[in-house]
């Protein structure tokens, strides 16, 4: 199984290529009604209506180096193997949101992955990106913004490895204050 946090690198260098300059990731984990939903939605160039529509086929792609685009009909596949789907909205000069849902519990759903080792990839590459990342659980909610702490701080140099390994460190403890994952061990509340 492909962690949901590799299929949110993909996501996240499409937006890139896309010319993008601000893209939000948004997770949210409901134990209420089982589902996992993930939205990255951004500002590039947004898809005619001609890729859109099969954005989730394998074989659509407008690379030239390669004739079959994989990330989204993986993507899309690993969604419906757990009762979920996929969705997009996009269309040119209005940018892209894609939406993918799990079941939050299905044997078949992939770990959420490492989060924060994916932000920080993209972020050390594209500096220069407003990303802003919501995750929700169960009530809970950790935020990641690089806009807020880009006012807090001015301009952040995110290729810094310094830089990088703060930002992995705030992320990650960001998850680890959410209520503990539905699907998850079960933790000795030590008694
Ligand atoms: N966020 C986006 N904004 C604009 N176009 C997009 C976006 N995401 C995907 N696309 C379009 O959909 C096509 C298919 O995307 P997909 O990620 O499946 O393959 P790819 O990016 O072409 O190749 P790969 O991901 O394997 O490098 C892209 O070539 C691009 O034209
Ligand atoms: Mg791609």
């Amino acid at each position: 199984v492909r962690e949901i946090a590799l299929h949110v690198l993909d996501l996240l260098q499409n937006s890139v290529e896309a010319g993008a300059s601000r893209v939000s990731v948004d997770i949210t984990e409901d134990a209420a009604t089982d589902r996992l939903v993930l939205e990255v939605r951004d500002d590039g160039r947004g898809m005619p209506p001609r890729i859109r529509d099969r954005v989730f086929d394998p074989f659509v792609t407008t690379r030239r180096t390669r004739r079959v685009g994989l990330g989204l009909p993986l993507l899309a596949v690993a969604a419906r193997q757990t009762g979920g789907d996929a969705s997009v909205e996009s269309s040119p000069g209005r940018g892209t949101t894609i939406t993918v849902s799990f079941g939050l519990t299905h044997l078949d759903r992939a770990p959420l992955g490492d989060m924060a080792a994916t932000l920080v990839t993209i972020l050390a590459a594209n500096p220069q990106l407003k990303l802003h990342y919501r995750h929700r659980r169960d009530g809970g909610e950790a935020l990641f913004d690089t806009e807020v702490i880009a006012n807090q701080m001015g301009a952040v140099p995110w290729g810094e490895p310094q830089v990088a390994l703060w930002a992995r460190d705030a992320i990650r403890s960001g998850l680890a204050a959410l209520p503990d994952p539905v699907s998850g061990p079960v933790r000795d509340k030590g008694r």
